[in-house]
């Protein structure tokens, strides 16, 4: 798979691919990551890629010409699956949004600053407009880096032990259950004897209800 991101701070996007199981999954061959400065597509003097909003009011506004530029000179080479506009006002992303995305062959993601982009290329070029939660970051290049980890762990033999993405929260519409490991007794707390038990029936029961009721006392909206 590959994913292409449109940032005016293409810096911030730097670290979090580098390490750890993304890292894996581009030395597998399996995920790459490109980050596009929008300043270099912009024919605006001193790389300017904002100005003032149509009838007032604070804050600058993404201008069009140079999104269209570099989404443009990118879709030359690449046919996109989806363009995804990272937005507090779009759908709110979940585990089974990153489960369809994880099957995509190219996506592209644009991350906005300011107040936000010009509605014009929302309208023609956006496929897909995503927040991750009900709060605002001062930009979307987190909320992109929070897609990229949440999609990119899930394309298919990223994982080592594939049956890991099966166990995780939200998998099954139900938070994972507690897990522990050596000692068996720290400062008297103590793991469930089940654990030790070696009853693997019983252990996997033991999961589903502790899994369960967790998702019945933390979030009982997620439950079917
Ligand atoms: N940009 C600013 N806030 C955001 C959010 N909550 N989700 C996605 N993109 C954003």
């Amino acid at each position: 798979m590959k994913i292409d991101i449109i940032s005016v701070v293409p810096d911030l996007l730097q670290s979090p691919f580098a390490h750890s199981i993304l890292k894996r999954a581009k030395d597998k061959g399996l995920l790459e990551v490109n980050v596009i400065n929008l300043r270099d597509h912009t024919t605006y003097a001193r790389a300017q890629v904002d100005d003032y909003a149509f009838g007032g009011g604070a804050g600058m506004v993404m201008m069009i010409e140079p999104l269209v530029n570099a989404i443009e000179s990118l879709q030359a080479t690449t046919t996109y699956d989806e363009v995804i506009y990272l937005t507090p006002d779009g759908e709110t992303f979940n585990q089974k949004m990153a489960n369809g995305f994880s099957l995509k062959n190219n996506l592209l993601m644009i991350c906005g600053h300011y107040k936000g982009i010009d509605q014009r290329f929302r309208d023609h070029f956006v496929t897909r407009e995503i927040s991750i939660g009900d709060y605002v970051l001062s930009g979307g290049e987190i909320a992109a880096a929070v897609l990229v980890d949440a999609i990119g762990r899930l394309i298919p033999g990223v994982l080592n032990d594939e049956t890991s993405a099966l166990t995780d929260s939200f998998q099954d519409n139900l938070l994972a259950p507690p897990v522990y490991t050596r000692p068996e007794e720290f400062r008297g707390w103590k793991v469930p004897d089940i654990l030790l038990s070696g009853n693997h029936k019983l252990i996997e029961e033991w999961r589903v209800e502790q899994s369960l009721q967790r998702t019945k006392e933390r979030r009982p909206d997620i439950l079917d």
